[in-house]
């Protein structure tokens, strides 16, 4: 899992590596088509058709934080939807919080004997752990010797809704990794690999501050996009894409009102 991300700033073209069009110089005359290999029914924004016109006017702009969320295409089978999770933000946190208190964040090491700057924990009927025997999911905390706590509903009653707006109907979790990143911490690229089941997608939801999200291909030399994900942003990778090398790169310290000197990731997956 753990190997050394690429950190220099990738110049990308949101039609050959489908990143953020509206970063895009000459995005003003893209397409709203869906790209090859993404179904029109997972390529739309949710905004009334005068905010998608008003959209395009102001396609140099960055992001209004308060306009309605969007689906942006990531590659086949992968989507980031913007700002889904902010309905449920305060309740979300307040239940990361619950979840800490009964299973501590840790930092795991390594099969090769590294400490990882992420600090982790789990809840559902398994968690991912990681020591000196190897990776795999558990459904015992091995700090405490007790189960870890379970799903949510508002965890997954989130995951399953997502991942339905992103083309996967019926996705049902039975583990969700919570990852907790301080300034300067990275997850380096690695795979989602440890699950049985690769039918399944991951849906991964950004709390609290902004993070660059590494995302590459099927091949660990394959040159990484980087893509901003901002609190309430999810993203949702499965077929084609299910085992796409991704990561973050260090963490900017910067203080969001919600979580402070703080980012939280939910990853939710099916394990079996
Ligand atoms: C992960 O790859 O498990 C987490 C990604 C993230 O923190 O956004
Ligand atoms: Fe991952």
């Amino acid at each position: 899992m753990i190997t050394e991300a690429h950190s220099e700033s990738v110049p990308v073209c949101p039609f050959t590596t489908l990143v953020d069009a509206r970063w895009h110089p000459d995005s003003v005359n893209a397409p709203h088509a869906p790209p090859p290999g993404i179904p029109a029914s997972r390529y739309h924004r949710h905004a009334p058709p005068h905010l998608i016109m008003t959209f395009d006017l102001f396609d140099a702009l960055p992001a209004d934080p308060d306009t309605p969320s969007a689906t942006e295409p990531l590659g086949p089978g992968a989507v980031v939807l913007r700002g889904f999770a902010r309905d449920v933000d305060s309740s979300l946190l307040a239940t990361v919080d619950q979840v800490g208190a009964q299973a501590p964040f840790r930092h795991l090491i390594t099969p090769g004997g590294l400490r990882m700057s992420v600090a982790m924990t789990n809840c559902g009927e398994a968690g991912w752990v990681s020591d000196r025997a190897g990776y795999r999911y558990d459904p015992v905390d091995p700090d405490s010797g007790v189960p870890w706590p379970p799903m949510p509903e508002v965890f997954r009653a989130l995951a399953e809704r997502a991942a339905a707006s992103a083309g996967y109907p019926g996705f049902a979790p039975d583990a969700c990794l919570i990852n907790r990143y301080l300034p300067g911490t990275r997850l380096s690229l690695h795979q989602d690999r440890d699950e049985l089941d690769l039918r399944a997608p991951i849906v991964s939801v950004s709390l609290g501050l902004p993070a660059t999200f590494l995302w590459g291909g099927l091949r660990r030399a394959d040159k990484p996009a980087r893509i901003r994900l901002a609190h309430g942003d999810v993203v949702v990778w499965g077929g084609p894409s299910r085992l796409v090398f991704h990561g973050i790169a260090p963490l900017a310290d910067d203080d969001h009102a919600l979580t402070g000197r703080t980012r939280i990731n939910l990853t939710f997956r099916k394990t079996r």
